[in-house]
């Protein structure tokens, strides 16, 4: 159990528990990834809470391609981060780390998944969608550099695919979330 081969095309990945040696990698995605990046010592931090489930997307050669952050705590979870490497995108790394999140968060039998995206975030906001993920609130100029609001999205356990529906100004924001 742990791993996880990725729709992809091309090589297979692996999806497995963030390592301290995977912190060097994992910074310079995050880095590659967001003009807010968390510093590797948020991850460092989080790696050992109970609450706090840390993977790595992993290929063949042993590069780490991408990484998600799930909290789960009250019967809820969040998925606090997620990224592909920008060499990877677009090969089914986002989708298989987040299903791999998901398929955790409902064993776990959080009620629901919450996260949140920046408005402007196409790619993610499509993921997501794909995944059961809808519009529950809005945050108004949540994120700096540059300033926007952050969306928030809400899955019920075991959801798939939806249509999309939104309902502005709603759910607690949390520290770790974007
Ligand atoms: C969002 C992100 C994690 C997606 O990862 P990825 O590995 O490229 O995504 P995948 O190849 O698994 O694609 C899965 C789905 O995401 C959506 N998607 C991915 N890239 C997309 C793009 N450029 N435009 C529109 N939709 C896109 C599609 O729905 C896609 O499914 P499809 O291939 O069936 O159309 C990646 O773009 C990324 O790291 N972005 C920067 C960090 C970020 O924004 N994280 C999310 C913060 S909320």
């Amino acid at each position: 159990m742990g791993t996880v081969r990725a729709a992809a095309s091309g090589p297979g990945i692996t999806i497995r528990a963030m390592q301290e040696e995977d912190l060097s990698a994992v910074a310079a995605i995050e880095v590659a990834s967001f003009s807010d990046a968390w510093p590797r010592s948020a991850f460092a931090e989080l790696m050992p809470r109970g609450y706090a489930r840390l993977r790595v997307a992993v290929a063949a050669n042993g590069e780490v391609c991408g990484y998600c952050v799930l909290l789960l705590a009250g019967g809820e979870g969040e998925i606090a981060n997620i990224a592909t490497h920008p060499a990877w995108r677009g090969r089914g790394v986002g989708r298989a780390l987040l299903q791999e999140a998901l398929a955790a968060a409902d064993e776990a039998l959080a009620e629901a998944i919450f996260l949140e995206v920046r408005e402007s975030n196409a790619a993610a906001r499509a993921l997501y969608a794909a995944q059961g993920f809808v519009q529950v609130g809005r945050r108004r100029q949540y994120y700096q550099q540059p300033a926007e609001d952050a969306l928030v999205m809400r899955r019920a356990r075991g959801a798939s695919a939806m249509s999309p529906r939104s309902a502005d100004d709603h759910a607690s924001p949390s520290p770790f979330s974007r």
